[in-house]
């Protein structure tokens, strides 16, 4: 496996693996692999014939007073596991790469970074959609894999590039989780072991809300407040959002049908925040 730090270099592989007419799939990342990463790229592997894995802290997605300076990093463990997965290259940019002095350009997709995370963390997704759009033009990829996990995320990501005709397949891969239903993440690196059950609050809500629907619950103000209920039944949880959106639009809705996403972000002990997310009609 070949690990690039320069924009040129990324980009000088790319281009030759594209005259050698070899499909490329992207696999963006912000490091401490789990499973769910892993899987990912097992998925983007699958796609094509060359899987660039990114790893960069993306400094622009992340407000003042969040985590960027202790987001969990661990290079030595990240590229052991990128190998086992048979990545071509792992492209490690620092910032500086990224942001050279005098970056001013800024891509943003309005409307449905409105509501859920958008509304709680101004100016995130402007770095998410900023970011991927530099990694697509640096790698130009035939297709990226993104997870569920970050539902909204996916969709943003969707929009930027038929709103850009990006000429990039988008893949989403399902939410990888633990045997106990805690979706995987990075962060979860942050949850002390007494601190557990409280976290499983999230996916063990969504297994409610979808008991609730399937015994003919479809008041979705109801089921917002029997969720918001049983998850601050927990200890040290609070609620950023407990959302019920029609999953193309991301738009809140009144009524629970074949489309409603419950969308979930907790905090535990203030401190760490979890995100996840089900369809609550299973097709
Ligand atoms: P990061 O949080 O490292 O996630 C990288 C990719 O892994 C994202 O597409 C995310 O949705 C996916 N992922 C994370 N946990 C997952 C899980 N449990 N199951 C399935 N997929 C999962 O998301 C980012 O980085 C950044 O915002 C990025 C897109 C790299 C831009 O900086």
């Amino acid at each position: 496996m070949k690990i690039i730090r320069s924009v040129d270099e990324m980009t000088r592989w790319a281009r030759e693996c594209r005259g050698r007419r070899e499909k490329l799939a992207l696999v963006p990342t912000m490091g401490y692999f789990h499973e769910g990463h892993l899987s990912l790229m097992r998925l983007g592997g699958e796609r094509a014939d060359r899987l660039v894995v990114s790893l960069f802290v993306n400094p622009t997605q992340f407000g003042p007073g969040e985590d960027l300076d202790t987001y969990p990093r661990d290079f030595d463990r990240d590229r052991q596991l990128a190998e086992g997965e048979g990545v071509d290259v792992l492209f490690a940019p620092t910032p500086e790469e990224i942001y050279p002095d005098g970056f001013q350009t800024r891509v943003a997709v309005s409307g449905l970074t409105d509501h859920l995370c958008g509304a709680d963390r101004p100016g995130h997704f402007a770095g998410v959609t900023t970011v991927v759009c530099k990694l697509f033009n640096i790698v130009r990829p035939h297709c990226a894999v993104f997870g569920e996990k970050d539902f909204q995320q996916l969709a943003v990501i969707r929009r930027m590039v038929r709103d850009l005709n990006m000429d990039v397949e988008i893949i989403g891969h399902p939410i990888v989780r633990e045997s106990d239903g805690l979706a995987m993440s990075s962060r979860n690196a942050y949850l002390a072991s007494e601190d557990r059950e409280s976290a499983l609050s999230l996916s063990r809500a969504i297994a409610r809300a979808r008991q609730l629907v399937a015994g003919g619950l479809t008041d979705a103000g109801l089921l917002q407040e029997e969720i918001t209920t049983f998850i601050l039944s927990h200890p040290v949880t609070t609620i950023d959002y407990v959302t019920l959106v029609d999953c193309r639009t991301l738009e809140p809705v009144s009524r629970i049908d074949d489309h409603t996403l419950l969308a979930l972000a907790v905090r535990i002990r203030d401190r760490v925040r979890l995100i996840d997310n089900g369809m609550l009609v299973e097709s």
